[in-house]
């Protein structure tokens, strides 16, 4: 599994979620990178899934170029897609913690059950999203978030894990994800069966792949374990947290 490359919104410290930011430079290079390290991993994958979002679809179609394996299945879902960051979406995070408190914007990006304030259809990314022809099949209107904290984002994202994905490591395909910071914070929450406060520890950097193996519960037999150098991870990892502060 990996999140996607830096993004341009990532670059900007911008709340992102269902907005369509596009890869930097440097975030192409990451997913060059991870392709890289999945290579000197010596993985190799009979299927792909990613969101309906361009940045992680981007930095699957790099990985897969990179290792040569361009030309299996690649499945797309909403259900990947990023945490919608309701009317947060647009706004510099570091501002929003210098406005609301480092605290509270801690609360909205990694708390379980604490969803940001809704997307209100007179929000400047309202139509860009809710109208996205990308999404005219699903999801259904009555399904399509205002906002999402990590627990609603769970609730859509596990069942394409338990209906569509779990089925395919059962019959022994070997699968790459690539998605987003806090759909992974889900699925790994599950795999890992972290408790609702500990996951508020957990921030995934971008462009940084980690394997599981799983049991045949589709338990994970251990945790995450990332490519690469664990201290560039531990780094990355304390940037990620650090986007929340203010400035
Ligand atoms: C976004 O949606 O803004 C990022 O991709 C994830 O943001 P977060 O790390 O603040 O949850």
């Amino acid at each position: 599994m990996l999140r996607h490359g830096q993004s341009d919104w990532n670059e900007k410290n911008l709340f992102c979620g269902w907005y369509d930011a596009q890869l930097t430079e440097k975030g192409r290079k990451e997913a060059c990178a991870a392709g890289k390290a999945i290579m000197d991993a010596n993985l190799k994958f009979d299927m792909a899934y990613t969101s309906m979002l361009t940045r992680a679809q981007d930095t699957l179609q790099l990985v897969l170029e990179v290792i040569g394996q361009e030309d299996i299945p690649v499945h797309k879902s909403w259900r990947l897609n990023e945490r919608h960051y309701g009317g947060l979406t647009g706004l510099n995070k570091a501002d929003t913690a210098k406005k609301f408190g480092e605290e509270k914007v801690k609360i909205w990006r990694r708390s379980f059950d604490t969803p940001p304030p809704p997307m209100e259809k007179d929000h400047k990314y309202y139509e860009c999203i809710a109208k996205d022809p990308r999404y005219c099949d699903e999801p259904k209107s009555s399904e399509f978030p205002k906002t999402e904290s990590l627990k609603l984002t769970i609730e859509r994202t596990l069942p394409y894990w338990n209906d569509i994905i779990v089925p395919q490591i059962r019959q022994g395909k070997r699968l790459i994800i690539a998605a987003h910071g806090n759909s992974l914070r889900g699925i790994v929450k599950h795999l890992q069966n972290i408790s609702d406060k500990d996951i508020m520890n957990l921030n995934l950097p971008t462009g940084m792949p980690f394997v599981y193996e799983l049991d045949s519960c589709m338990e994970a037999v251990s945790p995450m374990k990332f490519l690469g150098d664990p201290e560039a991870v531990k780094k990355a990892m304390e940037d990620v947290a650090k986007e929340g502060k203010a400035k």
